[in-house]
Order: C-alpha cells, then structure tokens, then sequence
C-alpha cells in the first residue's frame, strides 16, 4: 500500500426520495462510522464526507405524483435523512447535498474540463418521448412486455421477473409508466462519456493493482471488464438536476451518477474551503468509498475513470463495499414498506440506538446478503449486550462499591495470579486483533472480539468470586493458600476495573452512546477513548472514586418484538407508509391494457396441460425447461419461473398454456408457447390451473 497521511471516506449520498433503511445503515453507514471513529480515536487526518443525492429521475417523478416540485421532496427528506444520521452516531464532518450552489459549480466545472479535454462525444439518437408528459423517458419509466419471459411488466432497463437486462428498443409495446401511453421517438443530443477508452488503465488499475480488494467487489469488476465497456451519455433531458454548462444546453441536466460522485468532492470543499484540494487531489491521501453492491460500477468503474480523465484527483484506495440485507426472509421492498424504517426505529427504541449499531453490525453482509429478524435483534440485545456486556459492567461496579468503596482498589502485585495476568493479555491481544480486523474492514469480526473479551470478564469474575471472600471473616490474614482474600478481591476488582475501560475503548468505533455512558460511570474524560490507551493495563488509578453503575443495555420484551412484526406486517397509517401504499398500487396492479374487441380475445388458444418433466436451464438463473402433456402432444415450453419454484416441485401440475404463440428460441431452446401464471401484489407467482384435475388438451375459453 502507498504510504498517505491523511485518509478521506465517503458514504454513498442517498437518495433524498424516501426515507432510510436498516439495510442502508448496515450496508454502507454503519462500516463508514466505524472505519473512521476507529482512525480517528488513533488521532489521524482523517475526513468523513456525506450528503444526500437530490437529483435524478425518480426524484421528479415523485414529485409529479405528489403534485409538489422536486426541491420540495428534497428539503423533505433530506432533513429527515440527516436526523437520523445524527441520532445514530453517524458522525460525518459534513453532511451536504447536491442542491447545493457549490455543488452546481463543482459538478458543472468538472465537466466543462473535460469537455475543454475534448473527452465527450457529442451524439443525436433517437429516445422515447411522452407527448402528454411532454418529456423525455429515462429507461425505468418505459415499460413493455420482455421479449425474453413475457412479462408484460418489465422495465426499459430490466425485467425483474427473468432478470435480464434490456434496452428500451427490446420491449415489445412500450408504454410510459408516466401516462401509460405508448411513447414515440423524438430525437435529442447528449454528450458520451468514452468509457471504453479506459478500459486498459481500469484493467491494469483495478485488476492487476487491486487484488486486495474484496471478492465480491474484485469480482464485479472483473465482469464488467470482462464483458467490455460502451461509452455512456452523461447528460439527460430533463429540467432537474444539474444545467448542462453549454450554449444550446436548455432542458439537458447532468446524469445523476455524473453529478453524484462529485458531490462528494463538493462536500469536502464545504467543509474545507481552503484545504480540501489536499484530501483530492495530494497522491498521500487514502481514499475509501463505502457503498452498497448496487454502487459497485459507478464507484470502482465510472468515477475513477471520471476522475482520471479530468486528471488532478487521487483514485480510491478501497472500495469495500457490503453485499444486501434481507428483511425476515425477504428482499427489502420500500414499495411493498417491507422494510425497518430507521426514523421509525428511533421513534419505537428511543435511547436503543447503539442496540441496532450493534445488531447490524453482528450480521453485516459484509461477504454475502444477510437477513435481519425482529427475533435475532432481540437475541442479540438480551443475550449479548445485557447478558454479557452490560452485565460484566454493572458487576463490577456494583462489587467495587459494595467490596471497595467505590474507589478502583490497589493491585497486589505479590498476590496477583495467572487468571489476573491472563485477562491482562487476553486486553492487549484483542486490541491487536481489532487493530487487524478493522485494517481489512472486517467490523463484524471485529466486535465480537470486543463481546468475547467481555464475555472472558464474565468467566473471570465467576470464577474468581469476590463475594465470597468477602465472607470470609479475617480478611487481613492469609489463608490457607497464603493469600489475604481483601488482596485478592481487591486484585479482582482492579482486573475488572482496567477490564471495563478498555472495552469502553474498544467498543467506541461501534457503539459510541455507550462508550460514553462508561467514561460518565468512571469520571473519566473524552480523551480516554483514545485508541492508545486500548491493551493498556492501568487506565484508571488506584483509589479514584468512580459513580454508581448506569444501565447500559435494558432488556427488550417479547411484546415489543410481536408489535413490530405486526407493524412490518400490517404496517398502519403514517404518511410514509401512506406514500408506500401508493407506490404499491401503481408499481403492482398493472394499469388495463387497451380495449380488445372478442375476436381479439378468441385468437387465443388456451389449453390444459400437465407439467410432466421440469429442469432448470443452464446459465439462466430464472429459466425452466417445462415438458408440459397437452394430451395429444408433449410440448417445450421454457418460462421465467426458476427463481419461484424448484422443478422437483412443479411436476405433476396442472396450467393454463398459451397453444397457439409463434415458437421462439430461448437460450437455444425453442419454446413452444407459454405457460399463464398470476402475479399477486408481493410479486408472488401462482399457477392458473383449473379447479379440478382435467383432461389435459381441454380448452379455455
Ligand atoms: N444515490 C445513490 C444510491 O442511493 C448513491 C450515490 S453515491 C454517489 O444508490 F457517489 F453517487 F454519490
Ligand atoms: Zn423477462
């Protein structure tokens, strides 16, 4: 690794459309938060930049539907954003946003260099257009059937159903998900960015440079660069967002993840009017972008590149970015509010913000998608944070002022015993421990060397019983095996005194609230989390009196896990749900398509069939091969069902075939029809079969 002097992390800016997450927290914050509370308790130059992304295409469409302007969602959520950030210790230096004058100056001048460079290609194309709407569509809001899986629902960029990626062009009778009309073609100019003439300083950079990087992150970038890159337009049409700073550049914005990124250098000049071009642009600065894998290309592929091309920035130094959280089994869905909303976390767990830093972090996709419970976050609070660490605090505060009186005892050096020693380098070893864990990003390993060193508090304690030598009568006198049990408690009682100010130091990078309340217990100042003192074996003096315990973690009750499964479930009336619900209705139920006449409707050809053999395509993740008994005739029929139902299960079914639908090949399969499934509100899959067992080839009509 170079050798740098000062370090500069960034956070993914959300989206100032919706609220945040318990998987936005976990994927990309909390890490973040860590990272740097850790470098900075070792006193490094070190910045943590932020801010929320405010342009876009969703961000206009939503305000559309609301009937209010994008500045207004904005400001909306980018306050709530912020607050929740604050109350959960997300300690950014700067928390900044893309509406924002500085912004605009430093993401339009970062393109007017490149274009002075001669870097874009400027092109006319022709993109779909919404004549009611009167606007140009971004490829999410054209929506058509997919010509891969029929899916009348797919998006101009993708079909969710069968997962592939498409291009506008590809959907077979394309509507506006603005006004449902089918859109035309207008032509229109943008400027392209020459990805692709990267691609050898990206292979070199990344793939013989970054082999340290995480696999999953490594890996994606390997396919990307396998697969090739295209030039990109970096400009859209649209009236929000940032102006395109051309002549002849009315109704052209900068695209968002143009923009975005550079909201991050925006964001240190806000902070650093003066010396922020030390953290962008000096080679002795580490650069870390914390994302999710969502955020991948953009991060490791495009801005680099960006940044390149202009020439004066430094590249990231790692890009170690989290894999996604799930929600009690299930993929987190902000339109179908399956989700942990943190601002409503905060509302429902005042005071318990360190129990969820601690619970995501415990589960952390740090190497794969991970799943957050209701059930496991309760686990997590009573049986780790109040059964162990709390628990280990409070014991020995309480043992002191009942056996010391309330000040930190002498250690006896001469009565001191391997069990004492041993919890002296069980300190020092997990402070180096984290100290290796925390250099690769590995939070969740990390922690629980903090719990396992309380946890060794704990057994310490239990097996050194200083309450029941404080029975004993004559405590000045040496007892059988020569040691005077008041030394010995006082020893104890010492160990576990240097013991809970080291896990308060520890545990700081994770769980600051924390932390805090035990430099209050212990009177001690700020100063003391300093990561120097973490394996040290005297932080507190002898006979410094120290408070009364606090409550560091209370318990958490089954009722108040059973009420949020049931708000998850049946989520109640807020205006964010509200909105989600309204979300739910125009991303699910699909609008009626045109009116047909009957003898439309009669061209069909629907049959019964029975699904008599199924397998799974090769490399097609969402693809079934189907041998489906029409009764006189065993056809093929390949669906987009792989990622619903497993083929041992579908045997023996019953369905609704399409008969009389032109062959077409999939993936050198020809599919001779197609099989009708019903689409419920979760995007749940059911097959239409008839209410009894018929004969196969019986028709539908
Ligand atoms: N707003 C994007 C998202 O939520 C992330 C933007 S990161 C930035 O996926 F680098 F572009 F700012
Ligand atoms: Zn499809």
């Amino acid at each position: 690794m170079r050798p740098y002097n000062r370090i500069l992390v960034t956070a993914a800016l959300p989206y100032a459309n919706g609220p945040l997450h318990v998987g936005h927290l976990a994927g990309c914050y909390l890490p973040a938060d860590i990272y740097v509370r850790w470098e900075r308790a070792k006193q490094k130059d070190i910045v943590f930049v932020g801010g929320s992304d405010e342009h876009g295409v969703p961000i206009t469409i939503r305000a559309m539907k609301e009937g209010t302007t994008p500045q207004a969602i904005v400001d909306k959520y980018h306050k709530l954003i912020k607050e929740s950030f604050e109350k959960l210790g997300i300690s950014f230096d700067v928390y900044s946003r893309t509406s924002n004058v500085i912004h605009h100056e430093t993401s339009a001048d970062f393109f007017t260099k490149l274009y002075d460079d001669g870097m874009f290609e400027e092109r006319e194309t022709e993109q779909y257009y919404d004549e009611e709407k009167e606007t140009f569509l971004a490829d999410r809001y054209i929506t058509g059937t997919c010509p891969v899986c029929s899916n009348p629902n797919a998006y101009g960029d993708q079909c969710e159903k069968c997962g592939s990626s498409l291009s506008p062009d590809q959907l077979i009778h394309p509507r506006s998900a603005l006004s449902n009309n089918p859109p035309i073609k207008r032509k229109t100019k943008h400027w392209y960015f020459p990805l692709n003439e990267f691609e050898p300083f990206l292979n070199e950079w990344i793939l013989e440079g970054h082999k340290e990087w995480k696999n999953n992150v490594y890996g994606q970038c390997k396919s990307w660069l396998t697969s090739g890159l295209q030039p990109r337009a970096m400009t859209r049409d649209s009236q929000w967002g940032v102006k395109v700073p051309l002549p002849n550049a009315e109704g052209k914005v900068l695209y968002v993840w143009f923009d975005a990124p550079i909201g991050y250098i925006s964001a240190t000049k806000e902070l650093l009017p003066d010396t922020w071009k030390q953290y962008w642009q000096q080679d002795d600065t580490k650069l870390v972008h914390f994302i999710g894998k969502d955020n991948i290309v953009f991060h490791c592929i495009i801005f680099p590149a960006m940044l390149k091309a202009h020439g004066s920035f430094v590249l990231p130094d790692n890009v170690p970015a989290n894999e996604f959280l799930n929600l009690e089994g299930d993929k987190v869905s902000t339109s179908r509010n399956w989700a942990v909303w943190l601002h409503e976390y905060l509302h429902d767990f005042p005071g318990c913000e360190d129990v969820l830093r601690y619970y995501l972090t415990t589960i952390a996709p740090e190497t794969k998608d991970s799943d957050f419970t209701w059930k496991g976050f309760q686990d997590a609070n009573n049986s780790e944070l109040v059964a162990v660490f709390g628990n280990f605090v409070n014991r020995t505060f309480v043992l002191m002022h009942k056996l010391c009186g309330g000040k930190v005892p002498p250690l006896h050096l001469e009565d001191m015993d391997d069990d004492d020693r041993n919890v002296f380098n069980e300190i020092k070893r997990t402070k180096h421990q984290l100290d290796v864990l925390l250099e690769q990003y590995k939070f969740r390993d990390a922690l629980f060397e903090v719990i396992d060193l309380a946890r060794k508090g704990n057994q310490y304690m239990q097996k050194k019983e200083p309450w029941i030598k404080a029975k004993a009568e004559q405590l000045n006198e040496r007892n059988a095996n020569g040691i005077i049990p008041q030394n010995s408690i006082d020893n104890t009682l010492h160990v576990c005194l240097q013991l809970c100010a080291n896990l308060a130091v520890m545990i700081n990078p994770f769980l600051p609230h924390t932390a805090r309340k035990m430099m209050h217990m212990m009177k001690v100042v700020d100063k003391m989390l300093d990561w120097q003192n973490a394996g040290k074996e005297k932080l507190l003096s002898t006979g410094y009196s120290l408070r009364a315990p606090e409550l560091l973690f209370r318990k958490i009750e089954d009722a108040e896990m059973a009420q949020q499964v049931e708000k998850l479930r049946n989520p109640h009336a807020k205006d964010i749900v509200e909105e989600a619900k309204d979300e739910i209705v125009e991303a699910t139920i699909a609008p009626i398509k045109e009116e047909i006449q009957f003898d439309d409707f009669a061209k069909l050809d629907l049959r019964i069939g029975t699904i008599i053999a199924a397998e799974k395509v090769a490399k097609a993740d969402k693809l079934l091969r189907l041998s489906i008994d029409m009764g006189n005739e065993t056809r093929t029929i390949v669906s987009g069902i792989a990622m619903h139902f497993s083929p041992e299960d579908i045997v023996g079914r019953q369905v609704t075939v399409v008969a009389n639908l032109a062959p077409r090949k999939m993936r050198g399969i020809e599919s001779q029809g197609m099989i009708l499934m019903a689409e419920d509100a979760d995007g749940k899959l059911h097959f239409m079969q008839p209410a009894n067992n018929i004969n196969n080839g019986s028709t539908v009509n």
